[in-house]
């Protein structure tokens, strides 16, 4: 049979075509249904949402804006339930000129007209929801008063510092001034669920709340420099002082972090687990190790930027929850060295050893975790093409680590795991542990695809040649593994689109035997929407994804619209398509029509 015939045998869905428009597409024999949007109902009392009159009160008991990782944890406590569970949503960030009437498009200074009312609602729109879901008679549905529903936001939450910096000076505000309980979270991107039911939410852009003038004499000059602090982009330091680095030196210090969440304590503090180090986090996928330590695999996102992976002192006690729960306080933190030969270095930041000591300003540990990314740059670390999601597979002992683009890399700076230069449409490799042992100082390494249009050779795409014109992807994000082992990548062109003249969307792709590196396209976004999440229930019965920002990036060339997008003039209306509601950000939940598995 041919390699195509092969590939339809186990990717078993009619391929959605690429292409761009309004809605949302999924493989034909599928349901794809609006679960929760941006200002749905998350308490049983939370008013409704008004668009048109909003309030950071009535957002702090809303869902909140741009939903990105969404975890998925199965009711009760250590079942795998497909059918009832509480999930897990990461509010990444907030684009002002589609939530609000009368903001318009940004300039390169901010939005102009933000008010502090205004602010507020972006501050309690950003964070987490935790939320119960029930699927009764097929449907899913939120159970708005479920016992643990949850907002964590980025302008009220108190959140526990934990960890190697936990009281450090630098971690001192006059807010806190003991340095150890920060307000909120910030640009949650991924994330990560543990072993033990608890939900890990990864900051990333963080740099992008802060404003201020950053001078040679500040004390944090070198950490804020290397991280973009400040980026004086956003209204939020004209109106909570906290955001201003001159009024509030240390106050970027407390972002950056993986925190993690009990979410069955909906009254606990999230703690900010310092010892996964600071810098841009993409997500925080978990695995426990055979030897039952627990490894965490995270990317810092930005162009150049490395790929880290954590591994606990302690060991995972499956029948002991309370002694699971500070595990990320204590381990090892590395950062990887690629070598040509295929290899890779797992190489440590522990204070005092090589070059972090004193002389470089690294004075203990909470100095290397608070300056993870200089920390990294004087061991020699690889620098890479924006590492995104990192996924352990646990059946097949690999990681996938998606590279998601770098415009600025060179021609002549190219290496073997970062092969283009300027590399548009990003590339996953995969790691393997030696033996599955993900502990190991050294594991080899392998291109899996290097990402865009095989079609054209100059790309450098490579993809295995079943892949069909509507199979390629440009620029993977996020991904996940499903209950037969299977890799799916959704993708985050930003307005790349507009030159691919395709929509982000959801791809399965095979990662062993003969068809590996074949992908396949499930699902597609509406127009300037990014896809988010993908999640699968144990039985692989329902898929979750995230559409997030629709309606903005690049759709100023698209044709017939060709203006920029707006609450006004947004676009795209999705999901509700009424004149009265702008694009909202929505959870989608995707289950097959006939009650199967998904992709079979
Ligand atoms: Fe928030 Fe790297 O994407
Ligand atoms: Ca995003
Ligand atoms: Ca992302
Ligand atoms: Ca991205």
């Amino acid at each position: 049979i041919s390699a195509r015939a092969a590939a339809d045998r186990r990717y078993l869905w009619e391929e959605v075509s690429h292409g761009v428009d309004e809605t949302h597409h999924v493989a034909p024999g599928y349901s794809a249904e609006i679960l929760i949007r941006w200002g749905d109902p998350v308490f049983a009392d939370s008013p409704p949402f008004d668009p048109m009159n909003q309030s950071a009160a009535a957002q702090r008991k809303q869902f909140g804006y741009n939903n990105d990782y969404l975890g998925y944890i199965g009711l009760p406590l250590g079942s795998d339930n497909p059918d009832h569970g509480l999930l897990c949503v990461n509010h990444e960030y907030t684009n002002e000129e589609m939530m609000f009437p009368g903001i318009g498009r940004q300039d390169n200074k901010g939005f102009a007209d933000m008010t502090e009312e205004l602010v507020d609602i972006e501050l309690a729109a950003h964070g987490g929801t935790v939320i119960e879901l029930k699927r009764e008679g097929g449907r899913w549905r939120v159970v708005t008063d479920g016992q643990y529903n949850r907002r964590i936001t980025g302008g009220d939450t108190e959140m526990e510092i934990a960890g190697p910096a936990a009281g450090h000076y630098r971690m001192k505000t006059s807010a806190d001034p003991a340095g150890v309980v920060c307000i909120g979270t910030l640009n949650n991107c991924a994330g990560g669920i543990t072993p033990w039911g608890t939900y890990l939410m990864a900051e990333e852009n963080f740099h992008h709340y802060f404003g201020g003038i950053l001078k040679n004499g500040h004390p944090e000059a070198r950490n804020y420099r290397r991280c973009g602090v400040p980026s004086d982009w956003c209204a939020w330091p004209k109106f909570h002082k906290r955001f201003d680095i001159n009024a509030e030196p240390n106050e970027a210090n407390r972002f950056g972090w993986v925190v993690e969440v009990d979410v069955f304590d909906p009254n606990s503090r999230p703690k900010k687990r310092t010892a996964l180090g600071r810098f841009k986090h993409e997500g925080a996928e978990p695995i426990v190790n055979s030897d039952g330590r627990v490894v965490v695999y995270m990317g810092d996102d930005q162009r150049f930027d490395y790929l880290y992976r954590f591994v606990s002192e302690g060991r995972y006690s499956p029948d002991d929850r309370p002694a699971n729960m500070d595990l990320l306080d204590s381990g090892t933190l590395s950062v990887a060295r690629f070598y040509e030969d295929g290899s890779l270095e797992w190489l440590p930041l522990v204070h005092g050893e090589g070059p972090l000591t004193a002389e470089n300003g690294f004075y203990s540990q909470a100095d290397v975790v608070i300056e993870a990314r200089t920390a990294a740059d004087m061991l020699g670390a690889t620098p890479m093409d924006r590492p995104e999601d990192v996924e352990p597979n646990p059946w097949a002992d690999k990681v996938y680590v998606m590279l998601t683009n770098n415009s600025a890399r060179t021609a002549d700076a190219v290496d073997s795991p970062n092969p283009r230069g300027p590399n548009h449409f990003g590339q996953i490799v995969e790691l393997s542990p030696p033996e599955g042992n993900h502990t190991a100082e050294r594991f080899t390494w392998e291109l899996l695809v290097v990402a865009g249009n095989p079609k054209y050779s100059e790309s450098g795409a490579m993809y295995h040649e079943a892949t069909s014109e509507n199979g390629w992807f440009g620029s993977p994000d996020n991904c996940c593994v499903d209950a037969r082992g299977r890799l799916w990548v959704s993708t985050d062109q930003g307005p790349n689109w507009m030159k691919t003249g395709n929509a982000d969307g959801l791809f399965g792709l095979e990662t062993e035997g003969d068809l590996r590196g074949y992908s396949k396209m499930f699902f597609r976004t509406p127009i300037g929407a990014e896809l988010c999440s993908p999640r699968f229930t144990a039985d692989n019965g329902t898929l979750f994804v995230a559409v997030q920002h629709p309606g903005t990036d690049g759709t100023e060339h698209f044709p017939g619209f060709e203006r920029n997008s707006t609450f006004e003039d947004p676009a795209t209306r999705w999901p509700d398509f009424t004149e009265d509601m702008p694009p909202r950000p929505s959870v989608v939940v995707i289950q097959k029509n006939d009650g199967g598995e998904i992709g079979t």
